[in-house]
């Protein structure tokens, strides 16, 4: 295997506190995730990404750390976590850990010192400064929590910027100091046996200088703007990752650090990426996962639109540089909800979903429990959610926007990211296997039809599917490393492109309909199309003849071409 081990790698998301819990207190821990590591392993996968099992106050799930030295106790021990690693090593998987470092919790040491006096020596680690005119020293909206991105403290009258909620104050990276602490931070994770970091929000560490205020354009009245221009792909992230590489990465061998890196153009990423910028090695960029979105409303999904986006970042690689591929995560909805059809076609939609995700270019990211078809939830009752960002939709639309609240809740049920965080769904007996007792989040009611059991025993389930697609990529170079190209890019139901390596072809043709349609493939293009072969389908096919095709309800098919 080559140094760059990711590159031909498949990964694994797992948000800890829903995947398994081994105690009973409702909350999935690390030896839950020990006890499942021979399912992890049997799909196929080579990587586990582990959303934070840092310390935490729990104000977003553990995206809001109080202490990078130890284990979430509701989580578990560092004996469990070495444990982890022990296990993982036997199986010949990968650890990579999400690292949290634009901001801390506001219950972290350091940001309770910093608080303390102006003159601490903490003081610096944030970032602190006085009011203007009696008002908030600039106009910053909080990005996705709503109002104000600074918080004033009573004790020293000034006020910290928290770009995310006021329990996730951001670090000042221009402090020397708070930089070698991370390198430290990271280097205390490496020595423990881990292979890399998922950076959470990375491409945001760098503040504009000044913090100015953003321009209010004429007739918005809003009191707090959008400041993503000041502090997203600031020039300035490039100097901190760089040093980063030089203090922490380069030092050692095969460890892969993972931006995720909103708004970004394929320009950035290659700086971000770029194999001689000794940055990062792999981005993570969201327009395909969120072209249906429009502040917290859902909007009609596009295909024609989804390919153009896709298109754009698959060429991008040629090449240059190296992506991710993924269609759900931790802060997204269910992908089989989101682009397939969560009903009627929900087995089928899902392994045509699975088989683009394991056939386009760049490193795919398989999130946990869409291996077997998990789909959004809908909970009547907004009691019911548990993310920060859900409870504040409702706050915003609800309680202070006076919206309609069916209209909001048929936006919560497509958006919300508890859709993604619902416990996985083992098996058949209560609260679906995961837990002895009260989840900490309530199960998703189609656990007795959809769960690991009812897949593992059905030959032709998501799983088996999974499984197969996983194998078929490991072994085959061309869906690995071949350039892509787009075919029929205005059809507004077909998603098809060759993937063209050393001669060799592959030709994927996927419907996004739920009726069948007939596909108009330009055979003069695909010279040797009489010679193909049918490598994967979601359905069963005869025929390996592609001048004439009829695709079922989101039916897939995977062709070799003149091998
Ligand atoms: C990232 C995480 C998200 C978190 C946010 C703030 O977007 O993926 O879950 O809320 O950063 O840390
Ligand atoms: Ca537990």
């Amino acid at each position: 295997m080559s140094d760059r081990w990711w590159e031909n790698s498949v990964i694994y998301e797992i948000f800890p506190r829903s995947f398994k819990d081994s105690n009973g207190d409702g909350i999935g821990d690390i030896q839950g995730i020990i006890l499942k590591l021979d399912y992890i392993r049997d799909l196929g996968v080579d990587a586990i990404w582990l959303c934070p099992i840092y310390k935490s106050p729990n104000d977003d799930s553990g995206y809001d750390i109080s202490d990078y030295y130890s284990i979430w106790n509701e989580l578990g021990t560092m004996e469990d976590f070495h444990r982890l690693v022990a296990e993982l090593k036997k199986r010949d998987i990968k650890l990579i850990m999400d690292l949290v470092v634009n901001h801390s919790s506001d219950e972290h040491e350091w940001f309770i010192e910093s608080k303390k006096s102006k003159d601490n020596p903490y003081r610096d680690y944030y970032i602190w400064k006085t009011g203007k005119n009696g008002k908030k020293p600039n106009n910053w909206l909080a990005t996705k929590v709503g109002g104000s991105a600074w918080e004033y403290d009573e004790g020293t009258d000034e006020y910290y910027l928290h770009i995310y909620s006021k329990k996730q104050p951001d670090f000042n990276w221009e402090n020397p100091r708070v930089r070698q602490s991370i390198y430290d931070i990271m280097k205390f994770w490496i020595d423990k046996g881990v292979d890399g970091f998922r950076m959470d929000v990375i491409n945001k560490i760098a503040k504009e200088d000044g913090l100015p205020d953003v321009k209010r354009k004429v007739g918005d009245t809003r009191e707090y703007l959008p400041a993503e221009q000041y502090f997203q792909n600031h020039p300035k992230v490039h100097k901190y990752l760089k040093e980063m590489n030089k203090e922490v990465l380069s030092k050692y061998e095969g460890i892969m650090a993972l931006g995720q890196t909103q708004g970004l153009t394929p320009e950035d990423a290659y700086l971000y990426t770029g194999e001689e910028r000794n940055e990062i090695n792999m981005f993570l960029q969201f327009e395909h996962v969120e072209l249906d979105k429009k502040g917290n409303r859902k909007l009609d999904f596009d295909l024609v639109e989804f390919k153009r986006i896709i298109n754009k970042w698959q060429i991008a690689l040629d090449g240059k540089l190296w992506n991710t591929i993924f269609f759900g995560s931790h802060d997204l909805s269910r992908s089989v909800s989101h682009f397939g059809n969560d009903k009627k076609y929900r087995i089928q939609s899902a392994k045509m979903l699975a088989t683009i995700l394991l056939t386009l270019k760049g490193t795919p990211i398989v999130y946990f429990g869409d291996e077997i078809g998990m789909t959004n939830v809908r909970f009547s009752d907004i009691d019911d959610y548990r993310d920060i960002r859900t409870s504040n939709i409702y706050k915003e639309r609800v309680l202070e926007g006076k919206e309609d609240i069916k209209r909001v809740m048929e936006d919560i049920w497509e958006i919300s990211r508890d859709n993604a965080r619902t416990p996985m769904q083992w098996d058949l007996s209560k609260n679906s296997g995961f837990t002895n007792g009260e989840p900490w989040i309530k199960v998703n009611e189609n656990y007795k039809e959809i769960n690991v059991y009812n897949n593992l025993i059905d030959e032709n389930s998501i799983y088996n599917y999974y499984k197969k697609m996983i194998r078929l990529r490991k072994n085959n170079d061309v869906l690995r490393k071949g350039e892509f190209k787009l075919l029929l890019e205005k059809d507004e139901y077909v998603f098809s492109y060759i993937r063209e390596w050393n001669n060799k072809k592959v030709l994927i043709i996927a419907s996004f309909s739920d009726e069948e349609i007939k596909v108009n493939l330009d055979l003069e293009a695909l010279n040797d199309f009489n010679n193909c072969q049918l490598l994967i389908s979601n359905y069963e096919n005869k025929y390996e003849d592609i001048s004439d095709i009829n695709l079922r309800p989101y039916e897939v098919r995977v062709y070799s071409l003149n091998n």
